[in-house]
């Protein structure tokens, strides 16, 4: 669906999705670090979608840390948009993987639908910004997201 644009504070969407997910982390042993500009400027997005998309990147990063690990959220204001990165030090992914992991139905997982980074990819395109990843085998992923600012 179209998405129902307002201005929005991002790290307050961040925060109730961490809320949501504070016992499922904690269970998993990931650490949580915050690192959030200060005055990080209001971003015109759906805040539905926006949470669903932090979701999605919080379980596909605690699924990538089986035996625990830190999980990082970066705020930074840029020019006429803002940054998120979310990353984790879990188990990274093949070159293989990171070329078709935004595609529908890709998955590694036992039960995966391969749905979510798709979806998530998607959202963000209709917001008129943007989702892209990194990743280094054996150390770790990182998730960018832009957003337009309000
Ligand atoms: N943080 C991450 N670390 C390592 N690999 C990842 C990470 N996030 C995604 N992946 C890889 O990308 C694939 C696709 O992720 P996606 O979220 O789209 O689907 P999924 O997690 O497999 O299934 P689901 O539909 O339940 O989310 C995963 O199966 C995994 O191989
Ligand atoms: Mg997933």
């Amino acid at each position: 669906p179209r998405p129902d644009l307002d201005p929005r504070d991002v790290t307050a969407v961040l925060d109730t999705v961490l809320d949501f997910t504070r016992e499922e982390l904690e269970r998993a042993g990931v650490n949580v670090v915050r690192d959030f500009a200060l005055d990080t400027p209001h971003v015109l997005a759906d805040e539905g979608q926006l949470r669903q998309v932090f979701l999605n990147l919080l379980r596909n990063s605690r699924e990538a840390m089986p035996s625990g690990g830190r999980l990082t959220i970066i705020t930074r204001p840029a020019e006429d948009a803002v940054e998120v990165t979310v990353r984790d030090t879990g188990q990274g992914m093949t070159e293989e993987a990171r070329q078709h992991l935004f595609e529908p139905f890709f998955t590694t997982k036992e039960g995966g639908t391969g749905l979510g980074l798709a979806v998530s990819q998607q959202i963000l395109q209709a917001h008129g910004g943007s989702l892209s990843c990194q990743s280094i085998p054996g150390q770790g992923t990182a998730f960018v997201l832009r957003l337009p600012r309000a």
